[in-house]
């Protein structure tokens, strides 16, 4: 992933993230030295800050990686009295991975682990969250937004990663389903009554979206 905002921009936003502990910071070298995207420090910390302010006790990620994001949940969730971060995957190993690190973090009591496609375990959940996450296949964002529609609960936010996508979605000629696929969600999102919705330029571009009550 290419960094949109000029430096020194993004090493400042990462340096401003407080308490930070130890794991996470392997977690952090772990990503780059295998190349595995994870939203960084500055994204998390505005995933905690967002879940914390709104009192989030029910959180939903699809696309959870090795549960980077996940701790940044976690810890919202625990500070706001306790609750749920549903982790899923498609990948056994990530998944395996993700439960040791959030252990150790503390978080055992708080994460329930699913191994499947994303979209379709959030189809099958009981829903009412008050928090959505979504950071699966850019391809197959257009599709996940009447599924968070259903089970994401009136009055919560949804959180997705990768709106910038690197700066492709400005390039005319890169038609690539992964491109199109962060176009559309936008363009359908940003234009449904049923949000209000701003796209934050941190790292690769999270939309911030609040479901409107009674819409
Ligand atoms: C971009 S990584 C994100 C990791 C995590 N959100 C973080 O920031 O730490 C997305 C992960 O979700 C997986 N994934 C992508 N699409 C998925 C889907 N539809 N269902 C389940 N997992 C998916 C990918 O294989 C990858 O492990």
């Amino acid at each position: 992933m290419s960094e949109l905002l000029p430096e020194p921009i993004p090493n400042y936003l990462d340096s401003l993230v407080p308490d930070h502990p130890g794991e996470l910071r392997e977690m952090e070298a772990y990503a780059r030295e295998h190349g595995f995207p994870i939203i960084g420090p500055a994204s998390g910390h505005l995933c905690y800050l967002v879940a914390r302010m709104i009192g989030a006790r029910s959180v939903f990620e699809l696309g959870s990686g090795f549960g980077y994001s996940t701790a940044f949940f976690c810890r919202a969730v625990q500070e706001n009295g306790g609750g749920t971060v549903h982790h899923v995957v498609w990948d056994e190993e990530l998944s395996r991975r993700a439960r040791r690190h959030l252990d150790a973090l503390g978080y055992e009591g708080t994460v329930r682990y699913r191994v499947g496609e994303a979209v379709e375990a959030l189809r099958e959940s009981e829903g009412g969250y008050d928090l959505i996450f979504n950071d699966i296949d850019k391809q197959a964002y257009p599709e996940s937004l009447p599924v968070i529609e259903e089970k994401l609960r009136p009055g919560g936010v949804l959180i997705i990663d990768n709106m910038l996508w690197s700066g492709r979605i400005f390039d005319a000629e890169d038609t690539s389903p992964a491109t199109e696929g962060v176009r559309e969600f936008t363009r359908r999102i940003t234009s449904s009554p049923g949000w209000i919705t701003s796209l934050v330029p941190i790292r690769d571009g999270l939309i911030v979206a609040f479901r409107k009550p009674g819409v």
